[in-house]
């Protein structure tokens, strides 16, 4: 099966699944391909949700086209559930966010949701995080100071650029990107915490404070639905 089928077959669960919470609820949307098709899948039942929050520029417009009523984080104080794909999970339910650039706004919507719904095909599940390259968001003027940070800690950083041009990609909040390859993350909670308190650091792609509740995984042979305590 393909890995885009293997999304749209998670994202239908996740639809199942926020559609079973009481209706009147406002719910949070995340970013990416996986995300877009839970968007997809649920804009017939929008009438479900009084709105949502989403967390990028880009799944606000998709949910507009869509017709859903898209309320601003700063209108919420709590969220039921908050659906969102990843790059890779690890067996605590730890993640690596961010390949799509959206990470500060998807860990500050995480944190207003009870649970953390994450979707994704079985390509994501990994033993350990750090194949997939961190990534860093950064303020543009601390791109030397926190590369030569993650270079100490064993990392090889690379300041993200915008597909097919030699400008850095710049993100939602008007921060850069630095994806970190070759970090095997042995400890999560302690690195993300590390890489937080360097200066510039905006928001490392770690989520293991914000880590997923329930995992919806697609394989060829359908849905695997993991909780985690
Ligand atoms: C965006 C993200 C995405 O959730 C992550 O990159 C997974 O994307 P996709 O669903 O396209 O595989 O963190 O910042």
């Amino acid at each position: 099966m393909e890995q885009d089928q293997l999304k749209r077959m998670v994202a239908e669960a996740a639809r199942d699944e926020v559609l079973a919470l009481p209706a009147g609820q406002v719910l949070g949307i995340g970013t990416g391909s996986t995300a877009n098709w839970f968007i997809d899948l649920l804009a017939p039942h929008k009438e479900h949700f009084a709105g949502v929050v989403s967390s990028s520029v880009a799944s606000t417009q998709r949910l507009l086209q869509h017709g859903f009523y898209v309320l601003d984080a700063n209108a919420v104080t709590e969220l039921p559930a908050y659906v969102d794909g990843a790059d890779e999970v690890d067996p605590s339910g730890y993640m690596i966010k961010g390949g799509g650039g959206a990470l500060t706004r998807e860990k500050i919507i995480a944190a207003l949701a009870q649970q953390f719904i994450c979707i994704c095909d079985q390509s994501k599940q990994v033993a350990t995080l750090g194949k997939f390259p961190l990534p860093i968001e950064i303020i543009p003027l601390a791109q030397g100071s926190v590369m030569r940070a993650m270079q100490a800690l064993g990392g090889n950083p690379c300041l993200r650029l915008i597909p097919g041009a030699s400008n850095p990609f710049v993100t939602d909040n008007g921060g850069w990107i630095i994806d970190v390859a070759g970090l095997h993350i042995a400890k999560p909670a302690e690195l993300e915490t590390l890489i937080n308190q360097i200066p510039g650091v905006i928001t490392v792609g770690l989520f293991t404070q914000q880590k997923a509740d329930v995992l919806l995984l697609g394989g060829p042979s359908g849905v695997k639905r993991i909780v985690y305590s």
